[in-house]
């Protein structure tokens, strides 16, 4: 047996777990499927899942890594019997769906962060005045329309693809981790910035109210699609579902504080999308546009539109979409490593050759969304609302009634004894979490 990587440093583990938690799920994602759920009320049922489901089971999946020590499949394999590796299986699966569009997607934020060096945010987003006005439509929607697909999607889904490659290929962490430590509070301080600045503008309020003040009438008619939405979102926000966070706990020491690391991440990501609202929808009411519509460009349209219109926006759109160009590449480099552990420690192949030959069908994968955003509602909603909440799903099962013996011993090791808290966990998991589970599993697939 060959003896497996640790992490290079104590925070090596966190870091890479807030780094891989830290994306384009905050960013992209969560202003686009809170504006399709209707505001608040969708934030609400979001904000519940995180607290309720997400901590639980962030929790799950780092006792089932840090236990086996294994990749999720063999993970999976170990505690349940050999069957389990077709589960196991679902996840790399999901790995491959959920990256092969995610690249291009950060691909779009690489495409903005070089904008800023032509100065595209400001001025009239030269180029696009005259087919604005032919189509109807603001300049900052034409600008997105014409760099989401095409050439520029391709040219940048590609050069994406081969740097999250390149870096699992290479097994360099240590880059990585010190990426996200500056990261983190980059995004968080340009945030707060631009969060007060969205403040100022004349629909600030009305924005809010829909952001924050939940109609319990709304919640109640619409929960068969909230349930759905808030599950897939809080999964993939939280890298949950499909064994990343099994493969980090599995290169960790036992003296860690699962309970602490767990509430951090969660913590950190949960500020991180709540910001993004803050910013998000005060411009798209100023700007009089419709919350749920045109949704997968909303974070490019608005964030064009205050870069175009604050001093220095220039700068602050530079830095704004080359940080999250980084946040996405921390959490690709974790959908990517899933897939290539489980190669290597399964079949046996060397790392590079594991992560290219992996990655090189992902890319495949994505190409056609560089051709059609069609294809991105597809994969997109495939991947969130059905393979994740049923990875997730699985876990709990797996956990809370295949093989639950080990589970709250191996949590309290680095916390002490968590007397009842340990066993209301587990309760958690075992009836009121699956059954939320298996209604919105169920409603996700009818929807989709
Ligand atoms: N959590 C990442 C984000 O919010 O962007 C996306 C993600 C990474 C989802 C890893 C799932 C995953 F396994
Ligand atoms: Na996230």
């Amino acid at each position: 047996m060959v003896q497996r990587e640790t992490w290079a440093t104590r925070s090596g583990f966190i870091l890479a777990a807030v780094g891989s938690a830290v994306g384009l799920g905050n960013v992209w994602r969560f202003p686009f499927v809170t504006g399709e759920g209707g505001g608040a009320a969708f934030l609400l049922v979001y904000l519940l899942f995180v607290a309720l489901i997400g901590f639980p089971a962030i929790l799950v999946e780092f006792v089932v890594g840090r236990k086996t020590e294994r990749n999720p499949v063999g993970a999976l394999m170990e505690l349940g019997g050999n069957a389990w590796k077709y589960i196991g299986g679902v996840f790399i699966v999901t790995g491959f769906v959920i990256l092969s569009y995610y690249s291009v997607v950060a691909g779009w934020f690489i495409r903005y962060f070089l904008e800023g060096f032509t100065n595209s945010y400001t001025g009239h987003l030269a180029g696009y005045e005259a087919a604005a006005e032919e189509a109807g439509q603001p300049e900052t929607v034409m600008m997105f329309l014409d760099l989401s697909t095409g050439l520029d999607a391709f040219v940048f889904h590609t050069i994406f693809m081969a740097l999250t490659i390149g870096i699992v290929a290479l097994g360099i962490r240590r880059g990585i981790e010190l990426a996200v430590k500056v990261m983190v509070p980059v995004i968080i301080v340009l945030l707060v910035g631009l969060a007060i600045w969205a403040g100022t503008l004349a629909e600030a309020g009305q924005a809010y109210s829909y952001y924050l003040n939940p109609e319990f009438g709304v919640i109640v008619e619409n929960w068969t699609e909230l349930l759905p939405a808030a599950a897939g979102q809080a999964f993939f926000t939280l890298s949950l579902g499909m064994g990343v966070m099994v493969t980090y706990a599995s290169y960790l020491g036992e003296d860690r504080n699962l309970g602490k690391d767990g509430g951090i991440i969660i913590g950190f990501d949960t500020a991180i999308a709540f910001l993004v609202g803050l910013i998000v929808f005060p411009i798209i009411f100023t700007a009089g546009a419709d919350p749920g519509q045109d949704t997968v460009g909303a974070i490019f349209f608005s964030l064009t539109e205050a870069f175009a219109g604050v001093p220095g926006g220039r700068w602050l759109g530079l830095l704004f979409f080359g940080t999250v160009s980084i946040a996405a590449l921390s959490s690709a480099i974790s959908l990517l490593e899933v897939v290539t552990a489980y190669v290597i420690d399964e079949k046996g192949v060397e790392r590079w050759k594991a992560a290219l030959g992996m990655g090189g069908v992902i890319y495949l994968l994505g190409v056609p969304v560089t051709y059609d955003l069609i294809f991105l509602d597809l994969l997109d909603g495939f991947a969130d609302a059905i393979l994740l909440v049923f990875g997730a799903l699985m876990l709990m099962i797996l956990v809370g009634w295949i093989a639950p013996n080990f589970a709250i011993e191996e949590l309290e090791k680095g916390i002490g004894d968590l007397g009842q808290l340990g066993v209301a966990w587990i309760w958690l998991v075992r009836i009121p979490i699956i059954i939320v589970l298996v209604v919105s599993l169920a409603l996700g697939i009818m929807e989709y």
